[in-house]
């Protein structure tokens, strides 16, 4: 990851996408500890978490909660999910006594949409989509103000999905919450997110206020995801919109645009300079040719600037 820079407000959910493999779930990993930063910072309440120790990284688990992408991976196996729930209000909320973990439990479960008659079972006797549901329960058990969900629905049926972006708003709605949402399922990121951010191999393309983004995507590899959304009675992405080619390896050096080896509209200079970061009211996009940007080639901004049917 380079040249990520991002805010995630209070009470607001900043949405992630980008293509298999361009690095969201390590952006969000890095955001509570679990990869390490080599550079940069990651302040929460204008604490920078990456200086952090055992004891202050312990004050702030309360406060941010993750959902894995990997639900069966992320349960203890030894664990039933009674227990796996209760874990993190054992060790964050030492407060609340047995029995009122134990009712928690049972709301919890409920909440997801789980009976809480089930809470005795073991991690290998649900289903992927039951197991994430555990998983967001497991996350909510502390009531924390950060979420960070990796996928938490992309293994889950249509109606259990739809259930849980109700709960994520409910809980948004009801606490405040504020909510880091990754998903390859643009639909879901455009119903739940105030804001969007777009990532490409591991540096991020624009940011944008949801509406805006899809609306008027500004940067051509945007462009090209939303293109590449099937809409019944749409003709399929033209050239011109569909990525082609092969997404170049994160372990060779780019000193310019990461996106270059398959932009439409790149030119021989993209690849050698680092594009440099438009802002406007809604967002901002890192290309060499997007508005005060587009001054370089305005050859190439006639031909770029088209929003996709
Ligand atoms: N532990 C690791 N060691 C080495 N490389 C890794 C590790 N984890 C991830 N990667 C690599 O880092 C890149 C980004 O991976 P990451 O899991 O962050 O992508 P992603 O955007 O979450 O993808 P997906 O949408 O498939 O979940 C990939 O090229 C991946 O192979
Ligand atoms: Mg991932």
């Amino acid at each position: 990851m380079d040249q990520i820079d991002l805010n995630l407000n209070a009470g607001e959910t900043l949405g992630i996408v980008g293509e298999s493999g361009c690095g969201k779930s390590t952006l969000a990993r890095s955001l509570v500890g679990l990869v390490p930063v080599t550079k940069g910072s990651v302040e929460i309440n204008g604490q920078d978490i990456t200086r952090f120790n055992a004891a202050q990284w312990r004050a702030l688990r309360r406060q941010v909660q993750f959902v894995f992408q990997d639900p069966l991976a992320s349960l203890d196996p030894r664990m039933t999910i009674g227990q796996a729930i209760a874990e993190p209000m054992m060790s964050l909320s030492p407060e609340w006594g047995a029995a009122e973990r134990q009712r928690r439990v049972a709301e919890l479960l409920e909440r997801v949409g789980l009976s809480s008659s089930l809470q005795n079972r073991y991690p290998h006797e649900f289903s992927g989509g039951q197991c994430q549901r555990v998983g967001i329960a497991r996350a909510l058990a502390v009531e924390p103000s950060i979420l960070i969900c990796d996928e938490p629905v992309s293994a889950l049926d249509v109606s259990v999905q739809a259930q849980i972006v109700n709960l994520l708003r409910d809980l948004q709605r009801e606490r405040g919450l504020s909510m880091l949402f990754i998903a390859h399922d643009l639909a879901v990121v455009r119903h739940l997110s105030d804001r969007i951010m777009v990532m490409y191999l591991g540096r991020m393309m624009e940011q944008a206020n949801t509406d805006a983004l899809f609306e008027s995507p500004k940067h051509p590899y945007t462009r090209a995801l939303l293109a590449s959304i099937p809409r019944p009675g749409r003709p399929l992405p033209s050239d011109d919109e569909r990525l082609v080619g092969e997404l170049p390896s994160a372990a060779m050096r780019h000193p310019g645009c990461v996106f270059a080896s398959r932009c439409p509209i790149s030119e021989g200079m993209c690849a050698m300079q680092l594009p440099p970061v438009y802002r406007d009211t809604n967002g901002s996009a890192a290309c060499h040719f997007i508005g005060g940007n587009a001054a370089m080639s305005s050859t190439v901004l006639s031909r770029s600037l088209q929003t996709p049917a």
